[in-house]
């Protein structure tokens, strides 16, 4: 089903953290040209944004990045590229037709639509994640709740489902319905006969795939996190199914790994979360599955590594009445946003749910041959890595995002950073520009840099330390003589000097952190 995202109310945000809100963060990002609202000439289109200039290069270096990690370095994994829009035979197997919903209430009086658990819990402040139609109403009886918009009654509550519909074809009838996918998963059941044979992959292995989804979301809100249209970053990981409780890939190294989770009964009971390791997880039977545990680990330091602040990541596991209808298991890796703690990454055991299903409506045999015992199996999804890239780029965002004295410092790490490097001439004139120009345009071949001759050097400095560049190059009238070059720090806003010859190699290096900024140059300040 839908994510099921609620707002726990544990481990308080620090004060530093308190004022930040998403208003702040989705302005921001207009004003630097990262995202905005799609059709702004138009008034904006709910639920939909498109990325600027800053935007587009930062949103492609973490869907490189995953690429990079989960499958261009794994000999497990192979990666795929569907169509959104399939056979709607699809949607009908895979129990989206059926119970892809959320539950919707509606106004008796001005009949707009506000989304059942949302209002709930806004209104009452509690957590309601797959609440039972009977169970809103029961809520809506007691507290007597009302329309938020016109303050009117509210009619029963009933399923809103949330897939887009379209027509294939020039005919418009219910024969040429088809649906946008709400989901990227799908397409790699209906594509694993191919891959398998094509990959030549023995179980377990992997299929992944980046690309768009579409779910018609009742109250898109909190800006790029919950909209109607986004990109995910999906594994389905195929396992032999009597081998679901091994997993030669989890080391004594991720077992001993620490890591925050709000298990299933502190929700229930309304404690804090706590931190223990994996292998504690694993021994009280909340992670239950070697492979949950494994994927879990590896998007989390995926996380970590891309430079996440750790005491803002948590697991949450789901408790029994949310899971979604193809689900045994299933956890959250949650962000700590300025609204709460939410879903940034869900990790479902699908089991055979899904093969299963396909097999049985398209009537097509979807088992592998198993070597060793010389049977057909039909492979379960002991785990489904699900990312959203929208919700990554936000989380990434809040977590760089800084405020230090005058400045607003975007601490992005390199491989994320829209531009590496930026080039200035000090003044327009006396073959400053010039040489300036001829710099950037010889290290543009190599590294993604920017020129820039407009405002004072130090308005320069901010505007590249706002989009999260992290070295500026200065030409100077020393360098005329000397030919050499400021290089300043975006983060300690230190500054050394550097022969031009050795700029290419120092700053590759230094964006590779082979060196410290320290050792670039001859320092200066
Ligand atoms: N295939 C499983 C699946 O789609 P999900 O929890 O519904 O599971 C996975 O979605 C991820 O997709 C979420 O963790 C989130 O990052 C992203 N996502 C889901 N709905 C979204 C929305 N309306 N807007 C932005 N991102 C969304």
């Amino acid at each position: 089903m839908t994510d099921k995202t609620k707002d726990n109310k544990t481990t308080k945000p620090k004060d530093t953290e308190k004022s930040l809100t998403i208003a702040e963060i989705a302005s921001y990002c207009k004003s630097t040209g990262m995202v905005f609202p799609n059709s702004e000439i138009y008034g904006g289109f709910a639920g939909f944004w498109d990325y600027g200039p800053r935007g587009v290069e930062i949103k492609n270096a973490i869907k490189r990045e995953w690429w990079r990690t989960f499958v261009q370095q794994r000999d497990d994994i192979v990666g795929i590229d569907g169509t959104t829009i399939t056979h709607p035979k699809v949607w009908v197997a895979s129990g989206h037709v059926e119970s892809f919903s959320d539950p919707l209430l509606e106004c008796e009086k001005c009949k707009q639509r506000t989304r059942a658990d949302h209002l709930i819990e806004d209104t009452l402040k509690i957590s309601v994640d797959g609440i039972s139609l009977d169970k809103v109403n029961d809520l809506v009886k007691k507290h007597n709740l009302k329309c938020p918009f016109c303050g009117g009654a509210l009619l029963d509550a009933r399923k809103f489902n949330l897939m887009f519909k379209t027509h294939v074809g020039p005919t418009e009838a219910d024969s040429t319905v088809a649906y946008l996918r709400p989901e990227t998963a799908q397409v790699i059941f209906t594509d694993f006969r191919q891959v398998a044979d094509i990959s030549r992959q023995k179980l377990p292995f992997g299929i992944a795939q980046i690309g768009r989804a579409y779910r018609n979301e009742i109250s898109p809100r909190d800006f790029l996190f919950r909209s109607r249209e986004f990109e995910q970053m999906e594994i389905e990981y195929f396992v032999h199914p009597d081998k679901t409780g091994e997993c030669q890939y989890l080391t004594k190294d991720i077992l001993k790994q620490k890591i925050r989770i709000y298990t299933e009964v502190a929700q229930q009971e309304d404690t804090d979360d706590s931190v223990m390791t994996f292998k504690e997880a694993m021994d009280e039977n909340i992670i239950k599955n070697p492979w949950l545990t494994y994927f879990l680990s590896q998007q989390y330091n995926w996380f970590v590594n891309l430079g996440i602040k750790e005491e803002n990541l948590r697991l949450r596991q789901h408790r029994e009445e949310e899971l979604a209808h193809y689900a045994k298991g299933c956890f959250d890796i949650e962000y700590r946003f300025p609204f709460g703690w939410k879903e940034i990454h869900g990790m479902a055991d699908r089991s055979a749910f899904d093969l299963t299903q396909h097999m049985a409506h398209s009537k097509k045999d979807l088992s592998i041959f198993d070597e060793e015992t010389k049977k057909k199996v039909i492979p379960c999804v002991a785990a489904e890595p699900s990312q959203g890239v929208d919700r990554a780029f936000l989380a990434f965002i809040i977590d760089a995002y800084t405020k230090e004295d005058e400045r607003t410092v975007l601490k992005l790490i390199p491989e994320l950073a829209p531009i590496k490097i930026a080039v200035f001439p000090l003044m327009k004139k006396d073959g400053l520009k010039e040489k300036a120009e001829e710099l950037h345009n010889t290290l543009k071949k190599h590294i993604i840099s920017f020129f820039d001759t407009a405002g004072s050097i130090g308005k320069r400095y901010a505007r590249m330390d706002e989009i999260g560049c992290p070295y500026c190059v200065t030409i100077d009238y020393d360098s005329l003589e000397k030919d050499d070059a400021t290089l300043r720090d975006r983060d300690s806003t230190k500054q050394v000097r550097i022969q031009i010859k050795d700029l290419k190699t120092t700053l590759e290096k230094l964006l590779a952190k082979e060196i410290t900024f320290k050792d670039a140059g001859k320092p200066i300040n």
